[in-house]
């Protein structure tokens, strides 16, 4: 029973915040006299020792969580008086307490180290800013665009993920302790001063919700899904680029593995994690909802079962945006082989319609009218694409076309002048590359 109920394996990674809220609390209880003040000091005194010797990596004898662990530790060292430490209070606020703390600076982390992809991100789309490639809707050949637009889409959606790893600390930021066991104390506690201690910016508001509520938590593990959720479409992209049907990119050696059979093999291993693992990202965020949903007020013991899918999310989704920004800044681009196949697949149909419709025709009507062209090349199964096609047959489809139909029809040229606001045009890449500079340095 013991081994079954106990959740010291895992939640002994809160002693720290565990030992900082203790703190604060025993300080409250010695500012409102409701232990004398030596006592306090005893006790402050006993679990900084405490703080210490585990930061030297002395472990802790096992108990049922590590609250009981660190108050069992105190009272073997300092004696009878550090049983008066949960003197109002109890582990439901004490749990609550340690993981905002906990969540607060998880969070803090992942803002960092976004920033440090987003840098990546910049740093190898201004070294890539003219390389064109096909871009793709249902991973068929659409239009060209600039390399740097492409791989810029990634570093606008870390943005959002910042922010909201950003603004989940505005709730995160309520101190939950003096909730006690769900109803409050009689003793004449000071919640203010120890959200003050914690730097908590207030105290929460009831004392039912505070021990129940795990939104923090649900917060925390969904922005890191998200999180997860696009570094996967980023790592499947580098799965697809770095296959030799592709050949896009090729990956620095220290990103990939080989093969024990194989000798030839270089496999991207590290993209295809980032995609695995995300799903155990999406996995802790059903279990965190599902454990929540059918729970009556207040606590119940099913919330310790809250921690493993914290924990696990926060350290999956650190370690793989650091991943993430070393594939971004250590992969190499074939230029030569996008432009290739910039050339091929009729990319530039669209801008061929266009020009038609410059010319005053219907958009629609100049849409079938290339979709006919289309049709008919790849009839002929040759390798003609659009700007291989001969004026006078151009004319067959439609008067409108003239000679200086094929100056546009050149992937550079196509790009680079798409230069509405947010466009892959080289003026507008420009001002959405000094944007993106100023959010990230
Ligand atoms: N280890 C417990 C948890 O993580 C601490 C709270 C225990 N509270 C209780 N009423 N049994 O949830």
């Amino acid at each position: 029973m013991q081994d079954y109920i106990s959740s010291f394996s895992f939640d002994k990674r809160l002693a720290p915040y565990d030992i900082e809220g203790s703190i604060a609390h025993v300080q409250m209880l010695a500012s409102k006299k409701i232990i004398p003040s030596k006592d306090a000091g005893k006790i402050i005194k006993g679990l900084k020792s405490i703080a210490k010797d585990m930061a030297k990596g002395k472990k802790l004898p096992a108990a049922e969580d590590i609250h009981f662990a660190i108050e069992a530790e105190l009272v073997r060292r300092i004696g009878e008086v550090g049983k008066k430490m949960h003197t109002a209070r109890s582990r439901n606020d004490q749990v609550v307490l340690d993981l905002k703390l906990y969540t607060r600076d998880a969070a803090q982390k992942i803002v960092a180290k976004i920033l440090e992809v987003q840098k990546a991100i910049l740093s190898t789309a201004m070294k890539n800013q003219n390389v064109l490639m096909p871009g793709y809707t249902h991973l068929q050949h659409g239009q060209p665009l600039f390399f740097a637009h492409h791989i810029l889409a990634y570093g606008w959606m870390l943005e959002r993920d910042k922010a909201r790893f950003l603004d989940m600390q505005k709730r995160l930021n309520e101190n939950p302790l003096g909730a006690c066991a769900f109803a409050g104390t009689a003793f004449p506690i000071d919640r203010a001063k120890t959200a003050k201690a914690l730097k908590f910016s207030k105290s929460t508001e009831n004392s039912v919700d505070t021990v129940s509520d795990r939104d923090f938590i649900v917060e925390f593990v969904f922005a890191s899904a998200l999180t997860m959720t696009h570094l996967s479409r980023f790592a499947e992209e580098i799965v697809t680029w770095s296959s030799s049907e592709f050949g896009f990119i090729s990956l620095p050696e220290n990103l990939t593995s080989g093969s024990s059979i194989m000798p030839q093999k270089r496999n991207p291993d590290t993209a295809e994690l980032i995609r695995g693992k995300s799903s155990k990202t999406i996995g802790n965020l059903t279990q965190l909802l599902s454990l929540i949903k059918n729970l009556p007020l207040s606590y119940n013991r099913d919330l310790q079962e809250d921690k493993p899918p914290l924990f696990e999310s926060y350290d999956t989704t650190l370690t793989s945006l650091e991943i993430a920004r070393q594939t971004f800044s250590g992969l190499k681009v074939n230029a030569a082989r996008m432009e290739e196949e910039c050339r091929k697949g009729f990319l530039l149909a669209t801008e061929l319609a266009d020009y038609l419709a410059r010319k005053g025709m219907a958009f629609r009507a100049a849409h079938a009218i290339v979709g006919k062209i289309v049709k008919d090349l790849r009839a002929e199964s040759g390798s003609e694409d659009l700007e291989d096609v001969a004026l006078d047959r151009l004319k067959s489809y439609s008067p409108l076309f003239k000679d200086d139909v094929y100056p546009h029809l050149s992937p550079q040229r196509n790009a680079s002048a798409k230069n509405s606001y947010g466009g892959t045009g080289t003026k507008a890449l420009d001002i959405q590359i000094r944007n993106f500079k100023k959010l990230v340095q």
